[in-house]
């Protein structure tokens, strides 16, 4: 029997996670946002160690690029997480971040957890722990969970029999993330925007471990002048033709 898993892949702020919820709920399907765990990994790392000197070994050379070093052992940050723990709990027919107990989907938003996340996301110890978690959720949900993130269908999910790849432009998903955080859309600011989660992009699209990519076999869905009612009818009707029970 095939998994009954929806991939929805693509670069920052293009929409996946409010997509991924919409449709989740349209199928009475769960939605896992996979980027909320590395945030909240991120963020529990931030809380809780202190941050080594790395002085002039910040960075190492990547077969696609130069890779920013995280200052932290890998096998520490997997113990960090078993220990406090970090978990995705269901909560409804959303799965939830949590950091001991506490749900932090409001903390793994700020500025401050956003910067560093890439470089911990590009850890591959941290990536086999988050991809366990995962693999773990969705076998608890018995209708189907639509997962978004970078690397769902090539490296998390390759079976899932459904896969999107959703784009759009730099200014568009600029414009988005500015009007998701009520802030000012002026030209500096979109500028501002717009150059970050390009950095951002570039750093998942060039690391070693699951680099940000759409699978071979990925609906490749252009978002820049869909409505988020639009793409959301897309994808579930692609769904409703995929998993026809
Ligand atoms: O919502 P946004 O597109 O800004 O990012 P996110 O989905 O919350 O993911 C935050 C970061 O986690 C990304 O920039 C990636 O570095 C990392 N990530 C990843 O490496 N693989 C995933 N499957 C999901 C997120």
């Amino acid at each position: 029997m095939s998994i009954r898993v929806i991939a929805i892949d693509g670069p920052a702020a293009s929409g996946k996670s409010s997509t991924a919820a919409a449709v989740a709920q349209r199928l009475g399907w769960a939605h896992l946002d996979s980027g909320a765990l590395y945030r909240a990994i991120t963020l529990a790392v931030l809380d809780n160690l202190e941050e080594r000197e790395t002085a002039g070994e910040g960075e190492t050379a990547g077969e696609g690029g130069r890779e920013k070093r995280s200052a932290w052992g890998a096998q520490q940050l997997v113990s960090l997480a078993e220990d406090l723990p970090v978990r995705l709990v269901l909560v409804g027919d959303v799965f939830r971040p949590e950091v001991a107990g506490v749900d932090v989907e409001h903390a793994i938003r700020s500025p401050r957890v956003t910067a560093r996340v890439s470089e911990i996301a590009a850890i591959p110890e941290v990536r086999h722990w988050v991809n366990v978690q995962q693999r773990e959720a969705v076998e608890t949900h018995p209708q189907g969970v639509v997962v978004d993130g970078r690397d769902i269908g090539t490296v998390v999910f390759p079976d899932a029999p459904l896969k999107v790849f959703l784009t759009a432009t730099p200014d568009e998903r600029a414009r988005r993330r500015l009007a998701q955080r009520g802030d000012p859309i002026d030209p500096a600011e979109l500028r501002r925007e717009s150059e970050a989660l390009g950095a951002r992009d570039r750093a998942d699209s060039t690391r070693r471990v699951a680099p940000l990519r759409s699978a071979a076999d990925a609906v490749l869905l252009d978002t820049t002048r869909l409505s988020m009612e639009e793409q959301v009818a897309r994808v579930v009707a692609l769904a409703r033709q995929r998993f026809p029970h």
